[in-house]
């Protein structure tokens, strides 16, 4: 089966937006938006398997978010860890492999430990997999991509002259994972945000006026639906 005849995206990515409007909207402090949201990532991990999406990658923070105030940067760690020490249970019981793109060692040593045990523990399992973009920009990623390709060109061991998109592709964070087929942003804006910039190149765009912690089962489905009735020609003729 071609990949433009795929009825259900094997690859979805998330820009999660509108935590804290939603905190704002009940009169809440923003980090309780955040608490909401992190719930909401583990029913859309569930909506995932049950609708047959196998790659589901979650913008969680962005090289940008750093200028966020402290408490609410600390607040967004701290929920890191205890999202990895509630749930990685229930993703070793579920068969989910954890995956991390973006500059992980830069975040906060705890987070960096949490994470890389969730890695670790998950790393034997490929049924479903969840990715979450962390201390991740698409731009930053790309130049990582061309300091590793401009590193083995220096040491000799990679000609310039074979230096082509596909191995472009094997020297970003996650070479072996599938490019998204479908990227769905919450609250409305029509921004990409430095998300996944050059994995995104194909994909469809769904946007939903939902905050995130609001997002559900049927929204998750329509987004499918929507993907699933274009016509997606990649560039190409039909
Ligand atoms: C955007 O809402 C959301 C974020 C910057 C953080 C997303 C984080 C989570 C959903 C929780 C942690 C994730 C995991 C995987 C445990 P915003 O604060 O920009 O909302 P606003 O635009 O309404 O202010």
């Amino acid at each position: 089966m071609g990949e433009s005849e795929r009825s259900v995206p094997r690859h979805v990515a998330i820009i999660m937006d509108g935590n804290g409007r939603w905190a704002a909207r009940r009169g809440l402090p923003r980090v309780e938006g955040h608490i909401a949201g992190a719930e909401k990532v583990k029913d859309l991990l569930r909506y995932a398997k049950e609708f047959g999406v196998e790659y589901l990658t979650l913008y969680a923070f962005s090289t940008e978010n750093w200028k966020r105030p402290k408490e609410e940067v600390d607040a967004l760690m701290e929920l890191l860890s205890r999202f990895i020490g509630e749930y990685l249970e229930e993703m070793k019981k579920e068969e989910v492999r954890f995956l991390v793109t973006g500059r992980m060692d830069a975040l906060p040593e705890r987070a960096v430990q949490d994470l890389k045990r969730a890695i670790a523990e998950t790393a034997e399992f490929r049924g479903h997999t969840l990715i979450v973009a962390l201390n991740y920009g698409g731009r930053a990623e790309i130049v990582d991509a061309a300091r590793k390709i401009a590193e083995e060109a220096r040491a000799g061991t990679l000609d310039p002259a074979r230096i082509d998109e596909p191995l472009f592709a094997r020297h970003l964070y996650l070479p072996e994972i599938p490019d998204p087929d479908l990227m769905i942003r919450t609250s409305g804006e029509l921004r990409l945000s430095n998300f996944l910039l050059w994995e995104l190149s194909y994909a469809e765009f769904y946007v939903t006026e939902t905050f995130w912690p609001d997002f559900s089962r049927e929204e998750f489905q329509k987004a499918i639906e929507a993907y699933t009735k274009r016509n997606r020609r990649f560039g190409g003729r039909k």
